[in-house]
């Protein structure tokens, strides 16, 4: 039976800011204190699912052993089709170290013309979890489909924003006022699953 979830202490299981900024914004109206792990300074799991999912829910568990508090946390990555859905769940790793999303979102232009691909759709795949300090998880699935549009524009988001195109819009992501790529994000389709199971 899925867990429910009341309001009240929250651990926000990423280093990412840009994550953390969506996911207060998605939990804090919902009457949740969100803490990051940032703020926290927790340590960063390894990644070492295969999985979006599998992704999530050991770095929601791993947080919420450490602090004794339930633990939200969110594995996303772009999906590329004419690459095989790459980088997929090597959507941060893309950007080396440290992050370039520059070189990353360059990374996947180079991909794509190596290839002569025609076809630059991609979507943004988000699992979000929820770990309890006892083992146990809820994991919900979104995203949003759309394609890549080069060179990169905008400056508003995050990570892959600029180069991404949703279905029926003209702008990228990366132009888009955050509002609006909130209400029709991967995040917010996840989101929405997930508020609905955990009756939040
Ligand atoms: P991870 O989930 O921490 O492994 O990293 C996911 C990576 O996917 C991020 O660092 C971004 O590069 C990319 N990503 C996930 N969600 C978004 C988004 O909403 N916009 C742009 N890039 C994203």
């Amino acid at each position: 039976m899925t867990r429910k979830l009341a309001p009240g202490n929250l651990i926000a299981a990423t280093h990412n800011s840009g994550k953390v900024k969506e996911l207060k914004a998605l939990f804090e109206p919902l009457g949740f204190q969100v803490r990051s792990a940032i703020e926290l300074d927790l340590a960063e799991p390894e990644e070492t699912e295969k999985t979006f999912t599998g992704n999530a829910a050991l770095k929601a568990l791993a947080a919420a052993r450490t602090t004794g508090e339930p633990a939200l946390s969110d594995d996303s990555g772009l999906e590329v089709f004419a690459l095989d859905g790459q980088p997929g769940i090597y959507s941060a790793r893309w950007a080396g170290e440290p992050r370039s999303f520059e070189n990353a979102m360059k990374k996947v232009q180079t991909a794509l013309v190596e290839k002569n691909a025609d076809d630059y759709s991609a979507r943004f795949v988000c699992a979000l979890a929820i770990g309890w300090p006892d083992g146990h998880t809820e994991i919900f699935e979104g995203e949003v489909r759309g394609h890549l549009e080069f060179p990169a524009r905008g400056d508003k988001g995050f990570g892959y924003d600029p180069i991404f195109v949703a279905e029926g819009e003209t702008i990228t992501f990366g132009e888009m006022d955050p509002d609006r790529k909130h209400a029709m994000s991967h995040r917010a389709d996840a989101f929405v699953k997930l508020k609905a199971a955990l009756e939040i």
